[in-house]
């Protein structure tokens, strides 16, 4: 991952990354007590904010964290965060911070959530392995289930992400496949897994352990405008093994081939142009979709 300068919003003004600061006694920090979103401004626009938004305060909600701003004022700070940073292409990180406490875990006496937003560069992937196609290793981690830790808020506890990751690379693959405790996939580290056989494309449905991708929704939307059988489907390492393409979704990686699993081939004959059509499809209408529905700032 590259990253250039970045800019945070912070205490009401947008300062260089090294000036902002976060107590050591903050439970985001101490417990990743908290949640987060990661962010896209394609074309001077911040791709679905308002999806964003929504996901944030929800995930803020489950987690019984009283957001210290309200939507229309954190609007305005991702906002003014993006304008601060000037940039056409970038990556926004918003999160918030159960606050300061004590040593113990207990959240009730942090009073003072802390927000703050991100802005950088950052491409997950290089241009080759985009190109290429990346490889996944299914990782021992599996996701927690929905009554541990439900996948489906993106808080701020993200070990189980980071080692399924760790895994991952060190057995020299780009990425994880990870499985909930069912031994179906749940999803990659940070991203969303999509397949696709005999003309349909399926992704696994979120009950079975991953986030509610914005991303994921996106290429749902785009694939049904596209005429594309879309739908949610539990599937198994194997629909990946059997598979005709497979992809993953995300905000950081955007739309990812896969070419690999487990040191076996994915998909048919991945160096031939147009060996995966549906996944191109995907990519070449997603601008204009990003285009169709950016706040501009
Ligand atoms: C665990 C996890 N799954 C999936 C995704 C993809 O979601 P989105 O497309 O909203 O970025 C993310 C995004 O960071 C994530 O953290």
């Amino acid at each position: 991952m590259s990253s250039k300068r970045m800019r945070v919003w912070i205490d009401g003004q947008v300062v260089d990354a090294s000036e902002a600061k976060i107590s050591v006694l903050d439970h985001g920090l101490l417990y990743g007590d908290g949640v987060f979103e990661g962010i896209r401004i394609y074309g001077h626009s911040v791709f679905r904010l308002p999806d964003h938004l929504k996901r944030f305060a929800s995930g803020a909600r489950a987690i019984g964290l009283t957001l210290p701003v309200d939507l229309a004022g954190i609007e305005k700070i991702v906002l003014e965060t993006a304008r601060a940073f000037d940039e056409d292409e970038a990556y926004l990180r918003l999160v918030v911070t159960r606050g300061e406490g004590n040593l113990g875990v207990d959240p009730t006496p942090c009073h003072n959530p802390r927000i703050f937003c991100i802005a950088a560069c950052i491409d997950i992937f290089s241009a080759e392995q985009l190109q290429a196609g990346i490889s996944l290793a299914t990782v021992s981690f599996r996701r927690p289930a929905l009554d541990a830790l439900d996948p489906r808020v993106k808080s701020l506890n993200y070990l189980n992400n980071a080692l399924a990751k760790q895994e991952a690379k060190l057995r020299g693959a780009d990425e994880a496949l990870v499985l909930n405790a069912s031994g179906t996939i749940a999803e990659a580290s940070v991203a969303n897994v999509f397949v696709v056989r005999d003309g349909a494309l399926l992704t696994p449905p979120t009950t079975d352990g991953s986030l509610d991708g914005i991303t994921r929704d996106s290429v749902l939307r785009i694939a049904r405008d596209l005429g594309i059988d879309a739908r949610e489907q539990s599937l198994s390492r194997i629909d990946l093994l059997r598979a005709d393409e497979v992809f993953l979704t995300g905000s950081g990686a955007r739309i990812v081939p896969v070419s690999g699993l487990d040191g076996q081939p994915v998909g048919w004959d991945d160096t031939a142009p147009g060996s995966r059509p549906i996944t191109c499809s995907i990519i070449e209408a997603y601008p204009a979709f990003t285009r169709a529905h950016g706040t501009p700032f």
